[in-house]
């Protein structure tokens, strides 16, 4: 075997392992742009962490695919790395999510879960430093390894680094929450990068106004932005299978005849807003009364980092204003609020194509795909309200009904617009849509970075 040439680094990997009763493990592939802009690519290499027991049973027993190589770390040290810092801290940081009269707290339980922080990091720069060939290129992913560009630098200065944030990045005023040093590590760990990428520029000018406020500068690395777009070619076969023609039938069924629907698939994230849009979804109602019995909000919301007490409330808050809304609006033969809480990727698709409206309303978001998956797969063109601070309004923001999603009054109205556009308009706007959302395919967005970084 031979040293990898090209090498991706991420938290989550492209496949994981789920343990049975009966000892055996069943292997499930994930898909996203980095698996399908990786399959173009030979002397590859795909570093991630074991993330449950089934991973962790799969390496001891030395089950695995080529080219993944998944890392054992010691389980309460991924997890204070993983729900600790990155998922409490760096996330919330970049998503401007604390409550900050009484957060975050800087105590010694926190450096207590950076120095785990620290050794997760460590595991994965030892682990690249291996697995490269002699001036190979690593693209190391998002905020849960944002330490590794300088460690790696480090450990192998003959590679091309690059990192690449898939979330927003936050303001300098924010980012200075973090303990001073901390902030610097951060900031200095990317910078051992070659190359430093963003999903906007908007996100790429927040970081760069970090590194210029705190450090005075980006030094040598070079900062790029990369629109990641949706799979056309992938959606459009995989909308089309018999098991999501199923699921469009049952979905009908229970929207009932003649009714429009409005759609929102998310993971139950606190950034993506879904309690307000359901709030707003009851003031058009409340507000409205001729939409009543005559529209239905389906809203997916899939299980997301359930380890966390918050993610946990949230996801019950979603639960209750669902059912504060069937109760107050819903009639024998009508459910204002159809709520799925059951990950089911063919039933998003059979949303995407049945959806007269798309509700994308995230208090901050890097990208946010299912804006730009709707258009694509859409039957019949889909309106969508989309929120002013996702990453995905850069590129789509001429074309959809624009909200601030704080705002619940104005969320209601665009609802109101959204379903009152003409066909036509929806048609062509949604035209316009799929071309600005397939304008940068993931395999390309994949090639872009790679060809950007060896250049140098
Ligand atoms: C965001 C992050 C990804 C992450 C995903 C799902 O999109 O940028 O890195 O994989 O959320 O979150 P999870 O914690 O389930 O991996």
């Amino acid at each position: 075997q031979h040293a990898a040439q090209v090498l991706v680094a991420s938290n989550r990997g492209p496949v994981s392992y789920a343990l049975h009763e009966d000892g055996s493990l069943d292997a499930k592939r994930g898909g996203g742009g980095l698996v399908s802009g990786l399959s173009a690519v030979d002397d590859k290499m795909w570093v991630c962490a074991a993330l449950g027991d089934g991973d962790r049973e799969a390496v001891r027993r030395g089950v695995g695919e080529p080219g993944v190589r998944m890392l054992d770390i010691d389980a309460d040290v991924h997890a204070d790395a993983y729900n600790g810092i990155a998922n409490s801290v760096l996330w919330f940081v970049h998503h401007l999510l604390y409550q900050t009269p009484v957060e975050p707290v800087f105590d010694a339980e926190f450096r207590r879960q950076w120095a785990s922080f620290e050794a997760y990091n460590r595991a994965f720069a030892e682990a690249l430093a291996e697995e490269a060939g002699e001036g190979a290129a690593v693209l190391v992913q998002d905020y849960h390894l944002v330490l590794v560009p300088g460690m790696l630098r480090e450990l192998r200065p003959d590679l091309r680094i690059g990192h690449f944030s898939h979330t927003p990045w936050a303001p300098v005023d924010y980012f200075r929450m973090l303990p001073d040093d901390i902030a610097e590590q951060v900031l200095r760990g990317i910078l051992g990068a070659d190359r430093a990428a963003f999903l906007t520029r908007r996100w790429a000018d927040a970081f760069i106004g970090c590194c210029t406020e705190i450090l005075g500068g980006t030094g040598h690395t070079r900062i790029g932005v990369h629109g990641l777009g949706a799979d056309a070619d992938f959606l459009l076969r995989r909308a089309h299978e018999a098991d999501v023609d199923d699921r469009m039938a049952a979905l009908r069924e229970q929207v009932g005849p003649g009714r429009k629907t409005i759609v929102r698939v998310d993971r139950t994230e606190l950034s993506k807003n879904i309690v307000r849009g359901m709030l707003a979804y009851r003031a058009l109602l409340d507000e409205r009364p001729e939409w009543r019995g005559r529209v239905v909000h389906v809203a997916f919301a899939y299980p997301s980092r359930q380890d966390l007490a918050v993610y946990r409330e949230y996801t019950a808050e979603v639960q209750r204003v669902a059912d504060d809304i069937n109760a107050a609006h819903g009639t024998a033969d009508w459910t204002p609020v159809v709520l799925h809480v059951k990950d089911d990727f063919a039933r998003s698709l059979a949303a995407y194509r049945l959806a007269d409206v798309a509700l994308v309303n995230p208090i901050r978001d890097g990208m946010n795909l299912v804006a730009k998956e709707v258009p694509v797969v859409s039957d019949h063109g889909c309106a969508l309200v989309l929120s002013r601070e996702a990453g995905a309004h850069e590129e789509l923001g001429d074309d959809a009904v624009t909200v601030n999603p704080y705002d619940v009054s104005a969320t209601a109205d665009a609802l109101h617009e959204a379903l009152t556009m003409e066909d036509d308009e929806r048609a062509e706007r949604t035209e316009r849509l799929a071309a600005a959302a397939t304008a940068l395919p993931p395999q390309q967005w994949f090639l872009d970075q790679l060809e950007a970084l060896r250049q140098g």
